[in-house]
């Protein structure tokens, strides 16, 4: 099965992914989460990408098509993959179609901006894995420290308000039209056309996970 989650920042994606991962037993691809590890090893791609990730812009298609490419070329993306956080871009979603690489489901997890800031500020990941926490809405077990393995949890860069704020109005401006390429392609049929679903982000995380398996079957 091949999936795409769409969503603003926030939204859930990759607390979700991490549930659609498991019980499909696809991997979750996170172009957030690659870049991160990118800059974490110093690498080329991850100092490029650094600056423009903390002042909340979009990294250039071109760099985020050349490592999508490889990822789904790898040996574990032949029985299908979730994609978290990626096209965010109607070039980015072209890119795919103009590979033939279709998409069986797109899932749109919709949530407004005020409680997107809301959650932001109580975020904390666990940098190895991506595995994202709330102080107050999904705590781990022990402050501060991942419940797998042990090891300490960080608040991201781009997670203060005035970037959450910046990485909205990308949202709205170069991601949101991705709701209406994916809606009304779904709508219309067509070669390749993805079955659309939209579902409430507000809520318990187990709930929302729960209609997103319902409507994947
Ligand atoms: P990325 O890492 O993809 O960030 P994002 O899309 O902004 O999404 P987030 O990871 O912030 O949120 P999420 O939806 O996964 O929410 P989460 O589950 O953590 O990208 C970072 C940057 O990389 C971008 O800004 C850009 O610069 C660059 N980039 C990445 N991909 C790119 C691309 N394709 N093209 C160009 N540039 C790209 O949940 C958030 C919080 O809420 C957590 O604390 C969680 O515990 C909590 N929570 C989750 N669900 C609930 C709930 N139901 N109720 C209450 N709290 C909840």
């Amino acid at each position: 099965m091949r999936i795409i989650l769409l969503g603003g920042p926030g939204a859930g994606k990759g607390t979700q992914s991490s549930y659609i991962s498991e019980r499909y037993g696809i991997p979750q691809i996170s172009t957030g989460d690659m870049l991160r590890a990118e800059k974490a090893k110093g690498s080329t791609l991850g100092k490029q990408a650094e600056e423009i990730m903390n002042a909340g812009g979009l990294v250039p298609d071109e760099l985020i098509l050349g490592m999508i490419e490889q990822r789904i070329a790898e040996d574990d993306c032949t029985e299908g993959f979730l994609l978290d956080g990626f096209p965010r871009t109607i070039a980015q979603a072209e890119a795919l179609q103009d590979k033939e690489i279709n998409i069986d489901h797109v899932v749109e997890i919709r949530v407004d901006d005020g409680e997107i800031i809301r959650r932001m500020s109580g975020r904390r990941i666990h940098p190895a894995s991506g595995r994202a926490y709330h102080v107050e809405f999904n705590p781990p077990k022990a402050e501060g420290i991942d419940d797998e393995t042990g090891e300490r949890l960080i608040q991201r860069d781009d997670d203060c308000e005035e970037v959450v704020r910046q990485r909205l109005a990308v949202y709205h401006e170069q991601t949101a039209p991705l709701v209406d390429h994916y809606s009304h392609w779904a709508e219309f049929g067509g070669a390749g056309a993805p079955e659309y679903h939209v579902i409430d982000g507000i809520g318990p995380i187990e709930g929302i996970r729960d209609q997103i398996f319902s409507v994947l079957g």
